[in-house]
C-alpha cells in the first residue's frame, strides 16, 4: 500500500490545498492530511481543532483521505503512518526554494521518505490562506476561494 502525507497549516484550507489533495488521492492508496498548528506562523485565525474540522469537511467525499492534528515533527508523522511520500504543492519559484529546504530536512530526519511536489494549476495559484483571512476580515465573501460546503462565517 502506498501512503502519502500532505502537511500544512491550513489556516484555513483553500481550493488550492484541495486541488493537491484530490490529485494525491488519485496517485496514492491513502493520503493522510497532517494539520500542523505551526507555531512559527503568527496571526492565525482558526484554532487547530477548527482547522482540522474544516479539512475533514473539505475531504468528506474522498474515501482514501483522512486528516489528523499533529503538533510534532513532520518526519515523525510520516513514520507513524508508514508513509513513503510527503506531498507538497508548488505555485512559483518562491515556493520552490522553501520546499527544497524543507524536503532536504525531512530527508535527513527520515531518509525513507521522498517529497513529491505537484504544480498548482493557474486557476488556484493566486489563492492563499492569508488572502482568505484578509478578505474575510474586511467582511467580504470568500466562498470562491474555498471548497464547497465550507462557510467560515460559522467559525468566527
Ligand atoms: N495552492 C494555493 N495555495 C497554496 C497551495 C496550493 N496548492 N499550497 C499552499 N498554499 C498556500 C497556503 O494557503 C499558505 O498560504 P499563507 O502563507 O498565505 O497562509 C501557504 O501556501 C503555505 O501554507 P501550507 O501549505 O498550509 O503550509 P505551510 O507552509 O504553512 O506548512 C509545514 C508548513 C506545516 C508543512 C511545516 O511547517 C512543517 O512541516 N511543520 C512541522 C515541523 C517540522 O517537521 N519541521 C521540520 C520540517 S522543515
Amino acid at each position: 500500500m502506498k501512503i502519502a502525507i500532505y502537511p500544512g497549516s491550513f489556516d484555513p484550507i483553500t481550493l488550492g490545498h484541495l486541488d493537491i489533495i484530490r490529485r494525491a488521492a488519485a496517485c496514492f492508496d491513502r493520503v493522510c492530511v497532517c494539520v500542523s498548528p505551526n507555531a512559527e506562523k503568527r496571526n492565525q485565525m482558526f484554532t487547530p481543532e477548527q482547522k482540522l474540522q474544516l479539512v475533514r469537511t473539505a475531504v468528506a467525499d474522498l474515501p482514501n483521505v483522512e486528516a489528523e492534528l499533529w503538533p510534532g515533527l513532520l518526519a515523525d508523522f510520516a513514520v507513524r503512518h508508514h508513509a513513503s511520500a510527503i506531498v507538497r504543492g508548488v505555485r512559483n519559484t518562491t515556493d520552490f526554494e522553501y520546499e527544497r529546504t524543507m524536503a532536504a530536512t525531512n530527508r535527513r530526519l527520515y531518509p525513507a521518505v521522498v517529497t513529491v511536489m505537484l504544480f498548482t494549476p493557474p486557476d488556484v495559484a493566486d489563492i492563499s490562506s492569508s488572502t482568505v483571512r484578509e478578505v474575510l476580515a474586511f467582511g467580504r465573501s470568500v466562498a470562491e476561494f474555498l471548497p464547497r460546503g465550507i462557510e467560515l462565517e460559522n467559525y468566527l
